[in-house]
């Protein structure tokens, strides 16, 4: 029977760019939602920006920017990024929302109500140059117990020690420098040992947490500290409400988790499609309310197991809300054994992938074979990627794809009949475990399956040598029995490699299932038709993988001293600010942008720009700032006649931006 869920990944904060660390759980997240959607179940697919706290509105100072703006331009980014892994979020919003903030006062009220909320006043480090309370990680000093210098305030990184900032030696504020003083304030805290027993109860409930998980959360339990919810001005979050804690603000961990429920409740009442929208209450009473027929299962890293295991269920307890039917705690991800690092070159984002010109759908694939349902880190070893994706894709699956294909071709182009029994067996078992293994999170296991199937049709191809003699009766049997199994792979294989998947499908004029069942038999359905050219996978070479860990910090090569041109050529090319007032895609061009831009003109002028891939949600660029080329020949693109061009850089490229304070037409020199 068809099932409802709410699945959601951690929310990433909106203050940097995605890397493959971040990956490993969107894409264990989406291959779940897909094999969940493949088997017919409703599943709504909710992530976000994390749009407050300190960094965030530090950040912002820094870039000359409102913290809302700063955000946006993450979440954006973030966003488009995901999307070309292929993750299929049903919406990626923001917890800077009105829904978030109805619902943190919310369950702030509900907190309250229970009386689980007490102020008690706290000593913190304060920086008296830069008026702020420091969060542990902007200070900086030597660690009390080993003596290490340049430490953050809450653990040293040498020897692992875990203090409260007041005990760094020659204390620093991060930002300044200058040493900062002990100073007193109030703060809420939650009593969290009131509502141990409700939260002992789901923790130890059947299918919650995996076992190993579960004991580190007991372990906690045992020894429960309250928990601090207010941060002190300036803070980018919402305000506290309550009379009792004036001035405060809400700490960011408070407000995050409550953006999977404000989050999804957004999408239902406006980005569902049409038919499928709820009004808050009815999304309430379907997803949240005790009881509801459907499934909240969230996905983590082990690095904010606490915050979901132990004040998350508090949380959504005091607000009368059901748990989480599961929480699913992934490991963290190494780059050739090692923790990411941008001094080693490791540090890998999702951009520095693409432009390696590497296919996402192998780096999925990479995790999937990597990916059990425990807490082990994963490790992205270069070499081991490279072999992994030659040895199963090009050699193995794919190789045998465009085999098959060539010989069905020559076997007269269709064919039907009953399967070898060998290769039957083997595929319809492999159906039969893939279908428990991606439930229980045990992707390496189905990667597994879909290689034990191609193995076995390849060397049924090597022992029945069908292109001696195509047409036979044996060889037609044999390629039609591979051409379904490799229907069977498409199947199995479609939540790692959706797109990859249903080429591979369509290329024998075979259809995946509408939902994959117990009951799905490849063997039967419409005759194998040499349709299309079935999808290859390139073997990877060992330099192209290296592009992955480019040169740490590379600088870029020099300016070569040739074709030098003289201040008037350059004074010739007439450089002004625009304001763009519209920004709509171009039908049928993947990477242009019409925009509407304001060039301090009587009228506003329209600009063709390459710049789509880097603007999913093209809204975005309206109101930004740009420089453009004011005096180059008008030039038709796509039948448009754009009047001039604009400054961008990177690939893909991304826009220039101005100032605010410079008006539009502004001649830049
Ligand atoms: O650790 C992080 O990156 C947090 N931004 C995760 C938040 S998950 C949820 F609680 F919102
Ligand atoms: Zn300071």
């Amino acid at each position: 029977m068809s099932e409802k869920l709410l699945v959601t990944s951690a929310l990433p904060y909106a203050n940097g760019s995605i890397h493959l660390g971040h990956l490993v759980e969107y894409i264990q997240t989406d291959i779940y939602v897909r094999y969940r959607r493949s088997i017919g179940d409703d599943v709504t697919y909710v992530c976000a920006a994390d749009s407050h706290g300190t960094p965030i509105e530090v950040n912002a100072g820094k870039a000359g920017v409102t913290p809302r703006e700063f955000v946006e331009r993450y979440r954006t980014e973030q966003h488009a990024d995901f999307q070309r892994f292929g993750v299929d979020f049903s919406t990626y919003y923001t917890t800077d929302s009105e829904e978030n903030r109805k619902w943190a006062w919310r369950i702030w009220d509900a907190l309250k109500a229970r009386g689980l909320i007490y102020k008690k006043s706290v000593e913190q480090l304060y920086c008296e140059k830069d008026a702020r309370f420091l969060p542990d990680r902007f200070v900086k000093g030597t660690c009390p117990r080993c003596g290490t210098p340049e430490q953050y305030g809450d653990v040293c990184e040498k020897c692992g020690t875990t203090y409260d900032p007041r005990e760094l030696k020659d204390p620093r504020c991060a930002l300044c420098a200058s040493s900062p003083v002990v100073r007193k304030s109030d703060h809420a805290y939650v009593d969290l040992k009131k509502v141990e027993p409700a939260i002992r109860a789901w923790v130890e409930g059947e299918g919650h947490l995996d076992a190993a998980v579960r004991e580190q959360v007991k372990g906690w339990l045992d020894d429960l500290q309250d928990w601090c919810i207010t941060r002190d001005a300036p803070y980018f979050g919402f305000p506290v409400k309550d009379p009792d804690f004036p001035g405060k603000f809400i700490y960011v961990w408070l407000d995050a988790p409550i953006g999977y429920l404000s989050s999804a409740e957004h999408f239902f009442a406006s980005e569902a499609p049409a038919g499928e929208r709820l009004a808050p209450s009815a999304f309430e009473a379907t997803y949240l309310a005790p009881g509801s027929p459907s499934r909240l299962e969230h996905f983590i890293g082990k690095d904010i197991l606490r915050f979901h295991a132990v004040f998350w269920p508090a949380m959504l307890g005091a607000a009368d809300l059901k748990l989480p039917e599961r929480l699913a705690v992934h490991g963290h991800l190494t780059v050739n054994g090692e923790k990411m690092s941008k001094s080693r070159g490791t540090f890998v984002t999702a951009r520095t992938y693409l432009d390696a010109g590497l296919d996402p759908q192998l780096l999925r694939y990479y995790y999937a074979a990597n990916l059990g349902p425990g807490v082990s880190d994963i490790d992205l070893s270069l070499e081991e990627f490279r072999n992994r994706i030659n040895a199963d894709l090009a050699n193995n699956v794919a190789n045998l794809a465009s085999r098959v294909a060539a010989l069905v071709e020559r076997a007269g182009g269709e064919l039907d009949g009953e399967p070898e029994k060998g290769i039957a067996d083997v595929t319809r078992e492999a159906l039969r475990l893939a279908l428990p293994s991606y439930q229980a999170l045990e992707y390496r296991e189905v990667v597994r399956l879909v290689n034990q199937v191609a193995n076995a049709c390849n060397k049924r191809l090597q022992e029945g040598k069908p292109w001696e003699a195509p047409a036979s009766a044996e060889s037609r049997r044999l390629l039609v029995s591979c051409a379904r199994a490799l229907r069977a792979i498409s199947v199995m294989l479609w939540p790692v490699m959706p797109l990859f998947a249903d080429e591979l499908c369509a290329a024998f004029g075979q259809t995946r299932p509408g939902t994959w069942t117990a009951g799905f038999d490849p063997f039967s359905g419409p005759p194998v038709v040499a349709r299309a050219k079935p999808p290859q996978i390139a073997r990877l070479d060992a330099k192209q993988v290296a592009r992955l860990v480019a040169a740490p910090e590379a600088a870029p090569a020099p300016v070569p001293a040739t074709g030098l041109i003289g201040f008037d050529d350059f004074a010739r090319v007439e450089l002004r600010v625009a304001l763009i007032r519209a920004a709509v895609r171009v039908p049928k061009a993947d990477k242009l942008l019409q925009l509407t831009v304001d060039v301090g003109e009587p009228a506003p002028r329209t600009i063709v720009a390459g710049i789509a891939a880097s603007y999913p949600e093209p809204e975005w660029l309206v109101g930004k700032r740009v420089v453009v080329v004011a005096n180059l020949e008008p030039r038709a693109l796509r039948g448009i006649t754009s009047q001039g061009m604009l400054l961008a850089a990177g690939d893909p490229p991304r826009i220039l931006q101005v100032d605010d304070g410079i008006a539009p037409g502004t001649r830049v020199k």
